[in-house]
């Protein structure tokens, strides 16, 4: 195991805090012969809680790394309660009027054979104006203790746009630390406001950019600019099967995905594996120093190895599982990584 796999799995000395703002029940149906229009009998179905808060904080917990998640929980949660409360992490919920919103994704075979999955979700019933100020006023609080604070995922629509930007500054006062995995213009606000370490995907960056960043130079060169700006202190910005790119403002690297025609079995919280591997690298961040420091100190190639191995070990399982760390540190050896 690499110094900074041990560090980052054994020496946590941060608390972390994982939000849920708009969590989800993920119904995933399989019905491979499925004849629309007609009455059709699934081969299996599986409904399980979802959200970017809340895989985040599995995937931590399975690495041995505590945390705590806040869910804004619709009155009409659906069970939702019950299907995570085997999890290690501990979990508040703040009420919220409403039903919970539902995801379903229907995989059916296409004529190549090869499975194709169809998504269709809800967006999370609107909250009223004083439910949203009350969670605002409750977060902003909690910001204040908190060490390593994850604002990722979307908002459940009512809670205002500024949130993660509000919470970011909070979270600074109190010499705490941000891991921002966000879309649209939440995201966009918590840059301007700052943030520690920073998740995109490719389109996410796009929104947040207004450039194509079509290729990974481009990527690499846009991303830097941010981290020298003082937006943030670590960018990792997640290409589908394309890799990652990682960098500090100074140093910077890419990581081709090792195999990318290979069968996937599930794409869903490939990106949330590699933020959670943020959030334990930045639970580890000495509590009298300040993040941009500590990365200064650290070998960020080894960091993106790590987010790499973790993303390529989750997207090879169902998507009901998260890896271990032994089954992390398999994919150590097939990681690549070059200075870009
Ligand atoms: N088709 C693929 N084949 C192999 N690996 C993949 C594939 N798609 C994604 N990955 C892995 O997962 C990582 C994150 O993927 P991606 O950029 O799609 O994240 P994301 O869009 O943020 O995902 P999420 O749905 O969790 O938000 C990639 O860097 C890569 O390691
Ligand atoms: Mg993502």
């Amino acid at each position: 195991m690499s110094n900074l796999a041990k560090t980052l799995f054994n020496d946590q000395v941060r608390s972390v805090q994982t939000l849920c703002l708009n969590p989800c029940l993920d119904i995933a149906v399989s019905a491979p012969d499925l004849v629309i229009g007609d009455l059709n009998l699934y081969e299996s179905l599986t409904a399980q809680p979802g959200g970017k808060g809340l895989n985040v904080a599995a995937h931590l917990s399975k690495q041995g790394i505590n945390s705590s998640t806040f869910l804004a929980m619709p009155e009409t949660s659906r069970g939702f309660s019950n299907a995570f409360a085997d999890a290690r992490f501990g979990a508040c919920e703040y009420r919220v009027p409403g039903k919970l919103r539902i995801n379903i994704k229907v995989n059916v075979r296409q004529e190549d054979g090869n499975m194709v999955m169809t998504e269709i979700n809800g967006t999370g019933d609107r909250i009223d104006s004083d439910t949203a100020a009350g969670l605002v006023d409750m977060l902003i609080h909690s910001a204040k203790i908190s060490n390593v604070l994850v604002l990722s995922g979307s908002l459940l629509p009512g809670i205002p746009a500024d949130i993660y930007s509000r919470l970011s500054k909070s979270s600074h006062e109190a010499n705490g630390i941000t891991v921002l995995d966000a879309s649209r213009a939440a995201m966009k606000m918590a840059i301007n406001a700052g943030v520690d370490a920073f998740k995109p995907n490719l389109d996410e960056f796009r929104q947040l950019t207004g450039l194509p960043c079509d290729t990974i130079e481009q990527v690499a060169r846009t991303s830097e600019l941010y981290c020298r700006s003082k937006a943030c202190d670590l960018i990792l910005c997640s290409l589908g099967n394309r890799g990652a790119v990682i960098t500090d403002g100074e140093r910077t690297y890419f990581s081709p995905v090792p195999d990318p025609d290979a069968t996937i079995v599930n794409l869903t919280g490939a990106g949330d594996a590699m933020t959670a591997v943020l959030a334990a690298f930045a639970s580890t961040t000495p509590l009298n120093q300040r993040f941009g420091e500590y990365v200064e100190n650290c070998e960020i190639a080894e960091l993106l190895k790590i987010a790499m191995a973790n993303a390529q070990a989750t997207v090879r399982l169902p998507s009901n599982e998260v890896p271990s760390q032994d089954q992390v540190l398999s994919w150590l050896p097939q990681v690549a990584v070059r200075p870009i």
